[in-house]
């Protein structure tokens, strides 16, 4: 059985796409006609991006839970909605039914209401890849609460300036998170993030790893108890909260070119739309599938892929709690073999990773039902590629290269599996509605095939951010100021001959390492937030596994230092303040930086020396002091 709008042949998503673009309206009216409304909407677009101001589906009434869970009551309660395999491959698996879900999520729904919790305010989740995760998340959805979940690899600084950022009043954590070897204080962080925290009324703790933490009389509580206190009362029916379309369903923080992070918003009915057409079709999920999507809830692709797109399709999805490689790197393999996965989603930064150890994991596995599988985060190399077509997908599976951002809440640019033609390396296609075009640098749109440029997108498509939290303006200048009239993403793009595009990185001061967006300039502020640091620059440079690595330049106050020592420290400053994964991968100390005579620092620069490239170092007569350049070349020898 299909889903009415899913597309089965490469004709039928030429004709669809087509006719996304002729009328649009028409288009997503008659695709969101198949969910469940409370109140109909008075007209499905109106836009402009001047401002930018975008709604879709205006007018209407709906809750994504009750897309996600209620209308799949009738024909799948007791189908499987989440499968979750623990990080220890010894406990226990867990499945929460579709019914299940559903009493699970109104019970702390009830719990977010006894403490409080109105429609609009925001809660802060940072949990552990387990269950609650995502129904903590449901919950706040069904009662209209905002959800900003936070990736448990951040610091206490980070959050800190994520809860002030977004007003939350409340926070729902855990004692404490497994992943791999590693049992991560979750709490004891969140305690830390509260000091100077002004608005914060309640903490919610679900007890996962019985790690000892101290409990705040008055603020904190104990998520079992509070369950406890709800069934005691009962357990009362909570029914959806009416949101209107565009009321917002979360906020997502994500790095940006400038130095604070920026609350990416998402609103209800787009948002759901997007993540349901885009799940149905580019994975070609066929209901009863098992869908492993292996990001992490705290980043957007877990929101789209793990909980929203495949539960509002009536799916059932797999969340692993643990990392690939723990306690080997046979892990990703056993868990297909052991629930008969049918479509693996990943990043080719674990697929890189697990390149690297060889065939030996795999033998033995049985991947036999594997169908599907799909790539997400950054450019998927041609040796991962093929790769994982070879060994994981047994030259069977289609791959899906999806590209799309945080910003964009769903997939844009991708092959649909098995239906549109797949290129190595290559996103290929946009989805229906998505319209994307290239630009020059002075905005320019460059036509044809067989070209390079920025890439923007010119019209909207229901998935769309529509703001940034509280700081509009910072919305409108960051994605629609560059280039008047267009969405721009950010990243460098190529169109080849067929019209195929292969999105090629980053264009702006953003790295993506290892699937993750740093800031260089956030990296710089923490670095230089060290004592003895007078300036630093931040540049990316190709690292095999990571795709990009951190490279920091960075200028000491005190020429009498231990440099091992100053390293250090200075790594650890940057995973204090921002988290472990923003950790520079090298640090040169250098006596001063390439800037040209306005002041500005000279990163194509830093760049080459950075790759090793050094030989082409391209005009640096317009620096300030051209001697540096060779100062600089000379430590990185040394
Ligand atoms: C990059 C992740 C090449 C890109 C969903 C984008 C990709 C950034 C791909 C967004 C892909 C994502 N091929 N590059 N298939 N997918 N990217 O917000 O640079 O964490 O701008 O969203 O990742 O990262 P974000």
């Amino acid at each position: 059985m299909n889903y009415p709008y899913q597309l089965t042949s490469y004709e039928a998503y030429k004709a669809a796409y087509q006719k996304s673009i002729a009328e649009p309206e028409v288009f997503w009216g008659e695709v969101a006609a198949h969910f469940t409304w409370q109140k109909k909407w008075d007209s499905v677009l109106s836009w402009n991006f001047q401002d930018p101001k975008v709604q879709w589906f205006a007018g209407a009434q709906l809750n994504i839970t009750e897309n996600c869970i209620d209308r799949h009551l009738a024909t799948r309660a007791n189908q499987a909605a989440i499968v979750w395999e623990s990080n220890h491959p010894n406990e226990d698996s867990r499945t929460l039914t579709y019914l299940e879900l559903y009493h699970q999520v109104q019970q702390f729904a009830n719990v977010l209401l006894n403490n409080g919790v109105q429609k609009g305010d925001r809660v802060c989740i940072y949990m552990g890849m387990i269950p609650e995760l995502a129904i903590a998340t449901l919950a706040c959805a069904r009662i209209g609460a905002i959800h900003s979940v936070i990736f448990g690899g951040f610091s206490a600084q980070a959050i800190a300036d994520r809860l002030a950022d977004a007003g939350a009043k409340y926070i729902i954590t855990c004692d404490g998170a497994y992943r791999g070897a590693k049992d991560i204080p979750l709490k004891e962080v969140i305690d830390e993030a509260l000091v100077a925290n002004q608005t914060v009324q309640r903490v919610i703790v679900y007890m996962r790893t019985k790690t000892t933490i101290t409990m705040m009389p008055q603020r904190d509580v104990w998520w079992e108890e509070e369950i406890q206190k709800v069934q005691d009362m009962g357990n009362p029916p909570v029914e959806p909260a009416a949101m209107d379309a565009e009321d917002i369903l979360f906020i997502l923080y994500t790095s940006g070119s400038t130095g604070k992070p920026k609350g990416v918003v998402h609103t209800t009915a787009g948002y759901m739309v997007w993540t349901n057409y885009t799940f149905v079709n580019v994975f070609q999920y066929q209901p009863g599938q098992i869908h492993f999507c292996t990001a992490d809830i705290g980043w957007i692709t877990g929101h789209s892929y793990i909980i929203y797109g495949p539960l509002s399709a009536g799916a059932t999805t797999l969340m692993f709690e643990g990392i690939p490689t723990w306690p080997n790197a046979g892990r990703f393999w056993e868990i297909v073999e052991k629930y008969k996965v049918d479509i693996l989603y990943t990043a080719p930064t674990a697929i890189r990773s697990l390149m690297g150890c060889g065939l030996e994991p795999i033998q033995g596995k049985d991947l036999s039902s594997l169908k599907v599988l799909g790539s997400v985060g950054e450019p998927i190399n041609e040796e991962a590629w093929h790769w994982y077509h070879e060994y994981i997908g047994q030259k069977r599976c289609p791959i899906v290269d999806t590209w799309w951002q945080t910003e964009t809440g769903g997939v844009m640019i991708s092959n649909l599996a098995g239906i549109t033609p797949e290129k190595p390396s290559y996103a290929t296609f946009p989805l229906p509605g998505v319209q994307p075009c290239l630009v020059d640098e002075s905005g320019l749109e460059i036509e044809g095939n067989g070209v390079n440029g920025n890439l923007c997108i010119k019209f909207p498509w229901p998935g769309m951010i529509r703001t940034t939290y509280n700081d509009h303006e910072r919305c409108r200048q960051t994605y629609f100021s560059t280039y008047p009239n267009l969405y721009f993403t950010g990243d460098g793009c190529l169109r080849d001959e067929n019209g195929m595009y292969r999105i090629t990185g980053r264009v702006d001061d953003v790295l993506n390492v290892s699937g993750h967006r740093i800031g260089t300039a956030e990296v710089e502020n923490a670095i230089n937030s060290h004592q003895g640091v007078i300036e630093s620059a931040v540049v990316g440079y190709p690292h095999d596994l990571k795709g990009q690595g951190i490279f920091a330049y960075v200028i000491l106050a005190n020429s009498a230092f231990n440099e091992e020592e100053s390293k250090k420290e200075i790594t650890q400053t940057v995973a204090k303040l921002i988290g472990p994964i923003a950790k520079p991968d090298q640090i040169l100390f250098v006596p001063g930086l390439p800037k040209t005579r306005s002041g500005k620092i000279m990163r194509r620069i830093l760049r080459k020396i950075a790759e090793g490239d050094t030989g082409n170092l391209g005009d640096i007569s317009t620096l300030l002091d051209p001697s540096l350049v060779n100062l600089i070349i000379k430590e990185k020898k040394r």
